[in-house]
Order: structure tokens, then C-alpha cells, then sequence
């Protein structure tokens, strides 16, 4: 009878709620927390729909929350990281709440996000649109004391305090295992959101007190998280357009291009394929204008580089190349061209490869390969990038082509040097930083004098995403967390530097014919913690190596910075500024020994 009574107050409450005039303000200032009553943090959960346009694929909802997508798509049932989302798709995203100290009186309970600042962005903004409510302006500010709220600069980085809250031990006594963030939404009731989180209505009012408004976040409190039926991916693919979508905004991210415009020109890109496929013929002229859009689009894309840059004509480039005959090809798309007395390299992309353009204009290193120039070719959608043209060739070639005049220790250690100078350039000296995304072997290329240069930043990504669901690179060099999770930093290019270090000690290929890779083998062979036999350091070391007089403790320090590179874990990998300073220690090293002609092999049979 009792209880009657109380789902009676219960729903008239509702009623109330939604044809009441709202005379108290919702909460705003943030959930004050006891730390003697819960714990410091907790993993909990947000329930949070996914709505248009920016927000209809997982990627960029777990950029905007900074986790992976797959700590996303397990808990919210979804079996495909990359379809995409339709709207008001529900999801779980994971939270880390903590119970925050914001004066000397106030306990707050949320979970701190980094967000950076865009154009046209304010705390309002932010809060309502993006994280639909999750937060409030005014919490914003409480834990933002120093920013000023109308004076917010672009690329500015702002704490995003998510409402959460951990349960206390007596909840958790209570099987009362997450409290789920909810904004409850104007046609909710407590009861349909009791029986959407298979939770109970006085439990939900026993947490968030019975005057609960629209757009407030409610903990709902759950002992298991429900279980979100989704929709199933064959309904989704059987709609043809939101596959269109899904493929452009797939590219835009891979590309990591700063979307808009590119979306807007693969837009158009996909109505100008589509429309030339159903109208070939009838209608010339809006295929015509459509070309011409692309090509307009296009340059302006590049036009801040048109006065660095010299813009040659295609026929020059055709010219220099034998109109791109075989026997100019240098390696993949990339050709050998001579024009106006001298050799270039000559690279031909799809028209995607103004992301390039766009990152090697930010950049000027002795250790980057340099840009000449490049040419537009709009009627076949090809963009051609021409770079200085260096002698020797790849580091790839020259350590593993038979032919090739094998590299001395001191050499080699030059060019790692030389790499870790470059990546060491683009990550700390450029703003936004640049990650390559691809550093290996075959992409540092190297001149007359065997110094090396950091080529094809073709996957190159500058800014801010820190996780992508396009996953790109080379077998054999790509950091494990990149491919399991997505998740793009420095540290992955650091990664793949510690997988060419070992190439050049070892002077065996990243993945060998059985396909094992080379970093998989080492690490089998050398992370343990008890000293390893000189003999198997040995078998590991290129004989050439091997033969030279040189100092063993210059090869060993390189394997250890290898190792340390190649740390599962990426936060625990050094930063190439580090790297930079061990291996001018292994050089010290170097100097130090070979005065005296020591051989490695005298070394280590003492
Ligand atoms: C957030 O709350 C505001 C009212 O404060 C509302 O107008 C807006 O639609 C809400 N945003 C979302 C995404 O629910
Ligand atoms: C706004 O911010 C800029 C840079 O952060 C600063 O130079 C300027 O003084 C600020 N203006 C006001 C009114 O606070
Ligand atoms: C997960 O989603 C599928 C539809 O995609 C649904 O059939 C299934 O019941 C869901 N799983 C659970 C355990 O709810």
C-alpha cells in the first residue's frame, strides 16, 4: 500500500514536471562528493546518444571523450568500429570519476576531459551541444578559475568536467556497482528510465532527490551495466546514401584533413562520380561546373603555399619523366624526373595528397626531405608533389639489398641520429605537433654524404585527434596500441624508430620471410631482466658490425634505447628528445673506443 502511494507521489511528480512552470534552477554547479564516504575514482559510464552531423561515427565521439572506440563498442554492444552511428544511437562511454577538491570547502565529483578549444567555440557551447548537457558552463568555469570565459583562444586546452559520481561503500554493500550519468530528456519519466537501465524508481530518487528537471543529469544506479540492443549493421548498409556518408567521413578521418572542407570536397566528389554515373551524358554541363568546383576547392586548399612553392605544369613533370614511363620509378608512385638540369623526386597521388602539402609547408628541417614544389591535375584528380631528388636512396636499400656496400657502425649511428633530429623536429618544434605515422626504413632516404632525411609524410597527421579508426602504416613497425586501439601519439612514431634502430644493429629486415617481426623476435630474445649471454647479443648484431673495430658498449647502449622504444606500454617509451641525448652519448662512446681499434669480439670474449 505503502509503495502505491510513493509511485502515485512518483508520477504526479512527472506530470508536474512537465506542465509546471520551472521555478528552481537545475544544478549546475557540479555533484559534491565525500571522499570518506566513496572512493577517490571509479570506472562508471555516461549514457550519451549520438547525434548529427559531427557526431555520427565513433571516432569522433571517442576523440571528444579521449578513449578508445573499442572501450566504447563493448560495453554499448556495438560489433563494427567503423559503420556508422544513426542518430539518437544510444552508447555507453566510459568515464574515470574522480571526487575533486575544487576549494578548501568543496568536494566535486566528475570526470576530468581534456578539450581544446575551436573557432566559434564558448563553455556554453561546448556543454550543451557537444557533451549534451553531461556538464554546465558554470561547472566549466568553477574548475577553469583561470581562463576567462569570453576571451577563450583557439587551440586553447580546457578541463570538461563530466558529471559522475562514484557509489559509496554502502551502495556498493547494495549491489549498486555504477551509477550511470543520464540527462534526463523532457519526455523521460523516472519510471522509463528505471526500467531502460533495469534499475528502480526509488532507488533512482533515493540518489538524485525527486526534483529532477529536463537536461539535469540523473545517476542512475545500476548493480550491472544494461545490456543496448543496436541497430543491426545490414539495415544500416541497405541504405545507400548514410554508406556514401560513412565511406567520405571514413576518408576525412584517415586523412585526419581538419574536416570540414574536405568532407565538403569529397562531398561534392561523391555527387560528381554519382551524378556523371547516372546522368553520363545527359546533362555535360553540371558534370562540367561540378570538375570545375573540385578544382577551385583544391587550390584553395593550397594556395598558402603557392608563393613557397614553384607550381609546375603537367607537362613539365611529364617531360621530366618520360611521361612517367616504368623505368623512372624510383619506388611506388614516386619518380625520378630531370628538369632544368637537375634530378628530382617526383611523387603522383590521388588529389588527398594536398595533406601533405599542407604538413610539409609547416616544416623545415635538415633532417626533412625537402619540397620543391608541386602541380594540380584536376581533370584526373592527381596532385604531384616534387621533392629534392637525394642520391644514395633508401636506408631500407642500402641495409638490405645484397648489392649494396654494407654501412659501417659509425655511419649508422649517424643516421640514427639523423632521424631521431628530424622526429624530434616535428614533434616538439612544430605547432601543431606532426606525428609521421609511418616512419620506417624505406621512408628516410639519404644523400651524397649518407646523411639521412625523413621522407613521405604522405600518412603524416598534425593536430589534435588522438584517436583514429582509419589504421594505416607498415607491418612490422607500427605500435601495438595503434593497432589494437587506434590511438595516435609521438610515441608511436617513437615506436617505429626503436624498429629501425634494430634494423640497423641487427641489418635484418622489420619483418622477416616468415613474416615474424623482427621487434616480436628481440623482445623475445632480450627483455628479460637477467643478463643476457654475450652470445646471443652477438648472433644478433650484424657481422659487418661484427668485423669493424668499434665499441661494443656504443652498439649495446643503441639496443637499449631500442628496447626502450619499444616498450608495450607508450607512456613508458622515451621522448625523442631523450633519445636524441642517449644516442650522442652512444656516439661519446664511439669516439671514446675507436682511438684504440678495440674489435667487439676482442670485447666481449674478455
Ligand atoms: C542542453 O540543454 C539545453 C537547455 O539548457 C537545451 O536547449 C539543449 O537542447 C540540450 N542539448 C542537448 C543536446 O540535449
Ligand atoms: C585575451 O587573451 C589574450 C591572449 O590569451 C590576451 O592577450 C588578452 O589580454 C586577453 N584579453 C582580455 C580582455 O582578457
Ligand atoms: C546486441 O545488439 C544486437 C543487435 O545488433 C542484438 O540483437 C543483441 O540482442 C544485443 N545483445 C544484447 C546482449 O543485448
Amino acid at each position: 500500500m505503502k509503495l502505491l502511494f510513493f509511485y502515485f507521489i512518483l508520477h504526479l511528480h512527472n506530470f508536474f514536471q512537465i506542465s509546471s512552470p520551472q521555478t528552481l534552477p537545475r544544478n549546475t554547479t557540479g555533484h559534491a562528493c565525500n571522499l570518506n564516504q566513496t572512493t577517490s575514482s571509479c570506472q562508471t559510464y555516461a549514457f550519451f546518444r549520438a547525434m548529427g552531423p559531427n557526431q555520427l561515427d565513433l571516432a569522433s565521439i571517442s576523440d571528444l571523450f579521449s578513449v578508445s572506440r573499442a572501450t566504447i563498442a563493448k560495453p554499448s554492444n556495438l560489433t563494427s568500429l567503423t559503420s556508422p552511428l544513426v542518430p539518437n544511437q544510444a552508447l555507453f562511454i566510459p568515464l574515470t570519476c574522480t571526487c575533486n577538491s575544487v576549494n578548501t570547502t568543496t568536494n566535486l565529483s566528475y570526470a576530468k576531459l581534456n578539450y581544446t578549444i575551436k573557432k566559434d567555440d564558448t563553455f556554453y557551447i561546448v556543454s550543451t551541444n557537444l557533451f549534451h548537457n553531461l556538464t554546465t558552463y558554470q561547472l566549466v568555469e568553477t574548475v577553469n578559475p583561470t581562463l576567462v570565459p569570453i576571451n577563450l583562444t583557439i587551440g586553447q586546452d580546457v578541463i570538461f568536467p563530466i558529471f559522475c559520481k562514484c557509489p559509496t561503500k554502502t551502495q556498493l554493500q547494495n549491489q549498486v556497482n555504477y551509477l550511470i550519468s543520464y540527462v534526463f530528456q523532457p519526455f523521460d519519466t523516472i519510471s522509463s528510465i528505471a526500467s531502460r537501465f533495469g534499475s528502480t524508481a526509488t532507488s533512482i530518487v533515493e540518489v538524485n532527490g525527486d526534483d529532477i528537471r529536463p537536461w539535469d543529469t540523473v545517476f542512475v544506479p545500476v548493480s550491472q551495466l544494461p545490456e543496448l540492443t543496436q541497430p543491426s549493421p545490414t539495415s544500416l548498409s541497405s541504405d545507400k546514401m548514410s554508406a556514401r556518408r560513412g565511406e567520405v567521413i571514413e576518408l576525412a578521418t584517415g586523412l585526419g584533413v581538419c574536416g570540414v572542407l574536405l568532407i565538403w570536397i569529397g562531398g561534392l566528389w561523391a555527387y560528381r562520380e554519382y551524378s556523371w554515373k547516372e546522368e553520363v551524358g545527359k546533362n555535360k554541363n553540371g558534370v562540367e561546373s561540378k570538375k570545375l568546383e573540385v578544382e577551385v576547392s583544391l587550390m584553395a586548399d593550397v594556395s598558402d603555399c603557392l608563393d613557397k612553392y614553384k607550381v609546375y605544369k603537367l607537362e613539365e613533370l611529364s617531360e621530366a619523366t618520360d611521361g612517367f614511363d616504368e623505368r623512372w620509378v624510383i619506388q611506388g608512385s614516386v619518380f625520378k624526373g630531370y628538369i632544368d638540369g637537375k634530378w628530382y623526386a617526383i611523387k603522383k597521388m590521388k588529389w588527398n595528397a594536398c595533406e601533405e602539402l599542407k604538413i610539409l609547408q609547416k616544416v623545415n628541417h635538415g633532417n626533412l626531405v625537402i619540397l620543391e614544389g608541386f602541380c594540380i591535375d584536376p581533370d584526373n584528380s592527381n596532385c604531384y608533389l616534387v621533392y629534392e631528388y637525394l642520391e644514395n636512396g633508401s636506408l631500407y636499400t642500402r641495409l638490405h639489398d645484397s648489392k649494396a656496400e654494407r654501412l659501417s657502425w659509425r655511419k649508422r649511428l649517424r643516421i640514427a641520429l639523423d632521424i631521431a633530429n628530424g622526429l624530434q623536429y616535428i614533434h616538439e618544434h612544430t605547432i601543431p605537433r606532426v606525428i609521421h605515422k609511418d616512419v620506417k626504413s624505406s621512408n628516410i632516404l639519404l644523400d651524397a654524404h649518407m646523411r639521412a632525411k625523413i621522407a613521405n609524410f604522405g600518412l603524416a597527421k598534425s593536430g589534435c585527434n588522438a584517436i583514429t579508426r582509419h589504421i594505416v602504416g607498415t607491418q612490422g613497425y607500427v605500435a601495438p596500441e595503434y593497432i589494437s586501439d587506434g590511438i595516435v601519439s609521438t610515441k608511436m612514431d617513437v615506436f617505429s624508430f626503436g624498429v629501425i634502430l634494430l634494423e640497423l644493429v641487427s641489418g635484418r629486415e622489420a619483418v622477416n620471410e616468415e613474416g615474424k617481426a623482427l621487434w616480436v623476435e628481440f623482445y623475445e630474445n632480450f627483455n628479460g631482466n637477467d643478463e643476457k649471454p654475450n652470445h646471443k647479443i652477438t648472433e644478433f648484431i650484424d657481422d659487418t658490425i661484427l668485423r669493424e673495430p668499434c665499441s661494443t658498449d656504443s652498439v649495446k647502449n643503441v639496443m637499449s634505447i631500442a628496447i626502450a622504444s619499444l616498450h608495450r606500454d607508450p607512456s613508458r617509451r622515451p621522448s625523442m628528445v631523450d633519445i636524441v641525448y642517449a644516442l650522442c652519448k652512444s656516439d661519446d662512446l664511439l669516439t671514446d673506443l675507436s682511438e684504440d681499434g678495440f674489435s667487439p669480439l676482442q670485447v666481449l670474449a674478455r
